[in-house]
């Protein structure tokens, strides 16, 4: 596992765009594995200043609320859209989310699964950490080696994301998630976390036990993990934490 430290939110997005760019640069037609949440939108903004042709480029999201009618601005399709496809020039037909308005969102998260074994697994899978240690909507207790499937939204989840809708009962209660399963299968997983809010579920999940009391913790069995933090969300983290340690001053990030 390599960890990069940088100053700010701005400067993770610097560094995990960097990544990013480079696999695209090598290989045009590459998987990416998208993350919604607030921390991946600066990897998306800088990654959109690279002079890097995205058009080849296939993109599966990690998750979707069940039940949100076509077209609902919070939707993660509709978030994946206007956050990735359009600001990065990728091909809509590329990208994919999970069905959250299938008539048997079941069945849909299965079709998903066998996608993204069609499109040859994913190269890199963008992350953010929820605060109890999610990954994707894969909540406390959810199996190490789940695959995507429809799960239930914990209170704390759906009061994060509250800050997204109208008002907090808007927020849908089931959604369809990649399961860690899948996710480990992700040949690169890229882990982004800004924040002081983060710092103790960060520290928790790349020392703490493997369990799925934190799923996050699963990735510690992963060959090929970058995690991307900024100072603040780092600052719980032990030394020594991961193989390589990087930390980055503020002028070599651009900040
Ligand atoms: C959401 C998403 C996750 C995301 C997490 C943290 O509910 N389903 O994919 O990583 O919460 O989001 P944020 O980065 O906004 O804290």
């Amino acid at each position: 596992m390599e960890i990069f430290v940088v100053p700010t939110a701005s400067a993770t997005g610097s560094v995990a765009a960097g990544i990013l760019a480079a696999v695209v640069r090598s290989k045009p037609d590459a998987v990416l594995g998208l993350a919604t949440g607030g921390s991946p939108l600066p990897v998306y903004r800088a990654l959109a200043e690279h002079s890097v042709e995205m058009g080849a480029v296939r993109g599966f999201a990690l998750d979707e609320y069940v039940g949100l009618p076509a077209g609902h601005p919070e939707s993660y399709a509709e978030v994946v859209r206007r956050e990735v496809t359009v600001r990065l020039g990728l091909d809509p037909a590329k990208v994919a989310v999970p069905d959250g308005g299938a008539p048997d969102p079941r069945q849909a998260a299965a079709n998903y699964d066998a996608a993204i074994a069609r499109a040859g697994g994913i190269d890199v899978q963008i992350l953010g950490i929820g605060h109890n240690g999610h990954i994707a909507f894969n909540e406390p207790g959810s199996a190490l080696d789940s695959r995507t499937r429809v799960e239930v939204l914990t209170e704390r989840t759906r009061q994060a994301n509250a800050r997204y809708f109208a008002s907090p009962e808007d927020v849908p209660t089931q959604c369809i998630t990649q399961g860690l399963g899948t996710i480990m299968e992700a040949r690169h997983l890229l882990l982004v976390v800004n924040g002081a809010d983060k710092a103790e579920i960060l520290a928790a999940a790349l020392q703490g036990p493997v369990s799925s009391d934190c799923p996050a913790s699963v990735l510690q069995r992963h060959a090929h993990v970058t995690v991307v933090a900024d100072e603040a969300a780092a600052a719980k983290l032990a030394p020594g934490t991961g193989e390589v340690t990087v930390r980055v001053a503020g002028a070599a990030v651009g900040v």
